[in-house]
């Protein structure tokens, strides 16, 4: 049974396993420090976890990117490190520093957690929601969505990025006991806070592993296959018909894995993953969506547009949506993505 308002959205019709073209096309950080409009918003909010907190702003600068170039979806304007914020921690994003958190560093921290305090206290993200859900054209789709369990850890336990995680590996060879149950709660928390964003009107979730490819396979199978793969069944079960797009950012060929043993609709391909094994190996199973370089986005010219032909070219006869292998960089001149979206949707 098809939905009518799905019949309207390409997006969603490439996640229900329809070949499209063109496909349809979005771009991860499609909102961000490379719109003027943007910069001037987020000067507006004082700090960026303000304008996540404040809907009307939150709204606007998740609009402001449609304005300019026709994306098949439009992604909540949010960031992964609220939930931690909502669980009781505290997040700070100093200018040009990234991150800050108050790392974790005993047990008795993980057991101060509040998951229960999650739906509350991330309203104004709910609130943003609903009033996309209203606001975005019929053929625009809304994706909401949230870290993944491992990449979120990382933060919480490193205090911020990090360049060799040793502290949450740390965590996960010598403390695997005290790693598990941070890691249930982030599971539940995230899994509560997916479904709060569905019933707000999130027609999708994306789910961001962005740290998977740090672990070794057996770790990779515990804490990113698994976690992710309990996420994308109770999503199912709960709230059938929305789809769910994993990114295990630098998964290499654990893709075929992930695919297999989370179940999701759709897989977020990173820049590094060849593309007629892409096609051969993981569009057969799900819908894939990817990977141009955010790099050659900021050079434009003729290397982006072969390497668009190249993507239409091998993916383009499958279940594909157009985006780049992780998010625009601030760089990015705005006429590039202008003219990406016209040679994705060239007559071909
Ligand atoms: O347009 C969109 O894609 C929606 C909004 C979005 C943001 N962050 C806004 C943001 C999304 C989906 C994210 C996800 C996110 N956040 C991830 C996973 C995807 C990825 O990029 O790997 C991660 C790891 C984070 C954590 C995070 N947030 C970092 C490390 C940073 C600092 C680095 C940076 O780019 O500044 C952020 C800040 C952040 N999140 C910005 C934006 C637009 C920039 C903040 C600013 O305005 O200064």
């Amino acid at each position: 049974m098809s939905v009518p308002s799905k019949t309207q959205k390409p997006f969603l019709q490439a996640l229900a396993g329809e070949t499209l073209s063109p496909p349809p096309v979005w771009l991860m950080r499609q909102a961000g420090r490379y719109l003027p409009e943007y910069r001037a918003t987020r000067e507006e909010a004082g700090g960026f976890l303000d304008l996540c907190y404040t809907p009307k702003l939150a709204v606007e600068v998740t609009l402001q990117p449609l304005r300019r170039y026709a994306f098949d979806a439009a992604i909540l304007f949010s960031d992964i490190l609220v939930v931690p914020n909502a669980i009781g921690r505290q997040v700070a994003f100093k200018q040009g520093e990234g991150p800050v958190l108050d790392p974790l560093t005993s047990r008795a921290d993980v057991e101060a957690l509040e998951p229960g305090k999650l739906r509350e206290r991330l309203g104004p993200v709910f609130e943003t929601v609903r009033g996309l859900a209203s606001a975005i054209p019929s053929t625009t789709a809304l994706i909401g969505f949230a870290g993944a369990p491992w990449t979120v850890a990382t933060y919480m336990l490193e205090g911020g990025s990090s360049k060799d995680f040793s502290v949450a590996k740390s965590w996960v060879y010598s403390r695997p006991d005290d790693f598990a149950a941070l890691m249930e709660v982030l599971i539940g928390a995230t899994t509560d806070y997916l479904i709060a964003q569905i019933d707000a009107g999130a027609e999708a979730i994306q789910i961001f592993d962005t740290w998977a490819g740090v672990l070794p396979e057996t770790e990779f199978h515990r804490w990113v296959i698994e976690p992710i793969g309990r996420i994308t069944r109770a999503l199912h079960e709960q709230r059938p018909g929305v789809p769910v797009i994993g990114f295990p950012k630098g998964a290499g060929v654990l893709y075929e894995t992930f695919i297999r043993e989370t179940g999701v609709d759709g897989v977020g391909l990173d820049a590094s993953v060849p593309l007629a094994w892409a096609a051969k190996t993981l569009q057969p199973l799900c819908t894939v969506q990817g990977n141009m370089d955010p790099l050659l986005l900021v050079e434009g010219g003729p290397l982006m547009e072969q390497a668009v032909k190249r993507l239409l070219d091998t993916l383009g006869h499958g279940p594909f949506i157009f985006n780049l292998g992780h998010g625009i960089v601030p760089q990015t001149p705005p006429e590039n993505v202008s003219r990406l979206i016209d040679l994705v949707r060239a007559p071909r």
